[in-house]
């Protein structure tokens, strides 16, 4: 696991998006795993810059993201399909047929999982998975109790969670869904590479019992200590409690 400093979010999103851009470059065919939340959106943006530059071709590419919320249409402003149209996919050229995003209104939720991950499998698995974190460690929608070996299901969403989201839904707790569909643990530890991004204090506790503690299903973001290629983008912010980490390197 390897652990990067940056100074503020600005740079943590402009090296991220690098090293999208960079994967992009050797493999133009690449699989990328895709998150939503507020803290990737720096990094679509920088990817949006690089692509309008002409620095970055996204033609050939797929994406998959990691989770939508049960019951929002796909243009319903805070579902994660709108969000990435939005941040991302309308303002560069990926071809429609290569976005994954589960959808939320599915009626045979365990057939469309299974379907879900075999797309992966048929693109030959994911390069390059973008993370971000929940306060109470979780990964996608993996909350507290995710077992190491879960793939893509149905979950309940945390009271935290649903706290923490209730803001994207002006305030009102009771608009934010109480399920989603969301791509496992083993779904996310099987991509070739993880990438997780971290900013702000409101992060930094989780930041530090999610790298230094033990691995459990208690802190489901764990499970990336045993990811052979984990790198870990935190701002100066959420990386405050790392302090013994950040010393030594
Ligand atoms: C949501 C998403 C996660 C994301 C988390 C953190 O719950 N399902 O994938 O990592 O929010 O969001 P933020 O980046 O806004 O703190």
């Amino acid at each position: 696991m390897k652990i990067v400093f940056t100074k503020d979010y600005q740079e943590l999103s402009l090296l991220a998006a690098q090293l999208v851009a960079q994967h992009i470059k050797e493999k133009p065919t690449l699989t990328l795993g895709l998150a939503t939340g507020s803290t990737p959106i720096g990094m679509y943006q920088e990817l949006v810059k690089l692509f309008k530059n002409q620095e970055i071709d996204f033609q050939h590419i797929t994406t998959f993201n990691l989770d939508e919320y049960v019951g929002l249409v796909p243009d319903h402003k805070q579902s994660y399909n709108f969000f990435m149209q939005k941040k991302f996919f309308e303002h560069v050229n990926i071809n429609k047929k290569n976005i994954f995003i589960p959808d939320g209104l599915t009626q045979k939720p365990t057939e469309y999982c299974a379907q879900y991950e075999q797309e992966i499998k048929n693109r030959d698995g994911i390069d390059i998975q973008i993370l971000g974190i929940g306060r109470d460690g979780h990964i996608g929608f993996n909350e507290p109790g995710s077992p190491i070996n879960s793939s893509t299901r149905v979950v309940n969403l945390d009271q935290l969670t649903i706290q923490d989201n209730a803001r994207f839904f002006d305030g009102n707790i009771n608009a934010v869904p109480k399920q989603a569909i969301t791509m496992g643990i083993a779904s996310i530890l099987a991509a070739r590479e993880c990438v997780l991004l971290a900013s702000g204090t409101a992060k930094a506790k989780i930041i530090e019992r999610t790298f230094t503690g033990t691995i459990s299903e208690n802190i489901p973001a764990s499970f990336l200590q045993m990811h052979p290629q984990c790198t870990i983008i935190v701002d100066q912010a959420a990386a405050s409690l790392l302090k013994s980490i950040q010393s030594s390197q």
